[in-house]
């Protein structure tokens, strides 16, 4: 176990496992099948890809260069830029933070989901049984004790993880959950799509639809799909920073920077095809947005009958994999800042201890947005939101994650890039398409973006 400071991944494999195990979460299995669906289908779909490859891309290369460059964590690879830029690096450490609160919430549902389906399938008492899909979700969500137990297990299992260290702990467990969650996803894509009326969701996916972009129709689908751009690849927020630092100056940094975003759209396309053909088999809605992961989708389990609650576990394991390996990455983008702060000032580095002290806060306010139950138990509201989630989502995806984004394409030299880049004697292939996009193209589309999601939260209404 690595109990001192940094660590270094054990292979080129296990960072790549890490690296696409943070990127591949909640928010392909969940958020990318319900954007897609409620804004367009294929047109979002095509715009999403022209800016994982304009922006996501090139957002991608930096944080990871700047990461291996400075050997540092988020906040001291921006204060070794200049100490003008070390807010930049505080505003990615915080977004994380944030995140992790609601993002382990979210993770013990999943748990609480496999848990229930296995009940089901053994007839036990612990199952869903006859319950509605809605009733049993909104009752469990606003049950405080429960939630708060789901959510804790799964800040033990983030931290368990995280306090083994970089290659010991992050790259062992992502390595072998990884190739396991791909296995899974193609189980259930099968059974969904041969399941009858599959065609449907299959066409709501990829059948052209140019309605969405009518008017100013387009600007809110270009925000909607580059803040889902944004969550899902896991940029602007301290963890590819961190994960460039434990790479070797041996690793090719614009190979990993291009198969990170090629293998999280592949995941986020299957996880549209594990979900939406079964959604529209069993004939429900599937723009319900975020209900469809716990009610749409269970109601699709129930629907299956002795076999459902097989599907169920299998579905709800692997959405679990999914968020724990991500969870994992949001602690471990903080753990290296907190080990920066500890060598600057000279103490010696207990990592053990740091990883715990955060697990602690992040126990803490995770219990904190799980008694809210979704807004259900009656506690004052923030930032206009309809839930705690919401309020400090909007706080971290809506503008923290953004404007860190934002700030990166523009204070990173382009030189720094390309002098890591171009380490060991590669060739730095996509160098002029990189320049160009990452001083035009990523700081504008991110200003739409900050202002899509700011629209979006408070329902101003601005882009139609
Ligand atoms: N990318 C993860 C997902 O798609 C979420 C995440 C966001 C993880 C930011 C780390 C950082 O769910």
């Amino acid at each position: 176990m690595e109990q001192q400071g940094k660590g270094q991944w054990g292979s080129s494999f296990g960072f790549m496992m890490a690296a696409v195990g943070s990127a591949v979460g909640l928010g392909n299995l969940w958020g990318f099948p319900y954007k897609m669906g409620a804004n367009g289908g294929f047109a979002f779909l095509l715009l999403y890809l022209v800016l994982v490859v304009f922006v996501g891309y090139v957002i991608m290369l930096t944080e990871l260069a700047l990461g291996r460059k400075t050997g540092k964590g988020v906040v001291g690879a921006y204060t070794d830029l200049s100490k003008k830029y070390t807010f930049i690096g505080w505003m990615s450490a915080i977004a994380p933070w944030l995140i992790l609160s609601f993002y382990c919430m979210l993770g013990g549902y999943c748990m609480k989901y496999a848990v229930a389906n296995l009940g089901d399938l053994f007839g036990a008492g612990w199952g869903i049984g006859d319950a509605a899909s809605d009733a049993y979700f909104f009752g469990f969500a606003a049950d405080m004790g429960q939630t708060v137990i789901f959510s804790l297990i799964f800040v033990l299992l983030t931290v368990f993880i995280v306090r083994a260290g970089v290659s010991g702990g992050i790259e062992k467990f992502t390595s072998i959950a990884m190739p396991a969650l791909f296995v899974m996803l193609v189980i259930v894509i099968i059974r969904a799509c041969t399941l009858p009326g599959a065609s449907e969701g299959i066409a709501f996916m990829f059948k052209p639809d140019w309605s969405a972009f009518e008017g100013t129709g387009w600007v809110k689908v270009l925000s909607v799909a580059g803040g889902q751009m944004f969550f899902s690849l896991s940029l602007g927020m301290s963890i590819m920073v961190a994960y460039g630092s434990y790479l070797p100056k041996t690793d090719n940094l614009e190979r990993s920077a291009l198969i990170i975003p090629f293998a999280d759209t592949i995941v986020a396309l299957m996880a549209g095809l594990a979900t939406m053909p079964a959604v529209f088999a069993a004939g429900l809605e599937p723009g319900a947005g975020p209900g469809l992961l716990f009610v749409t989708l269970q109601t699709v389990f129930k629907g299956m009958g002795g076999v459902g609650p097989i599907f169920g576990f299998v579905f709800y394991t692997l959405v679990f994999i999914a968020a724990i390996t991500s969870s994992i990455s949001l602690l471990e983008g903080i753990t290296a800042v907190a080990v920066d702060k500890m060598e600057e000032k000279g103490k010696s580095v207990n990592r053990n201890k740091l990883v715990m002290i955060l697990g602690a806060s992040i126990a803490v306010t995770a219990s904190i947005i799980s008694i809210d139950g979704l807004g259900q138990n009656g506690f004052p509201q923030f930032l206009g939101q309809g839930c705690w989630l919401d309020a400090v989502d909007l706080i971290s995806e809506g503008i923290l994650m953004p404007l860190a984004a934002c700030y990166c394409a523009i204070v990173v030299p382009t030189t720094l890039v390309e002098e890591e880049v171009t380490l060991n004697g590669n060739q730095f292939k996509t160098q002029k398409f990189y320049e160009f996009c990452i001083k035009f193209i990523a700081p504008i589309m991110m200003v739409i973006v900050l202002l899509g999601q700011l629209d979006g939260f408070l329902g101003l209404g601005m882009f139609g």
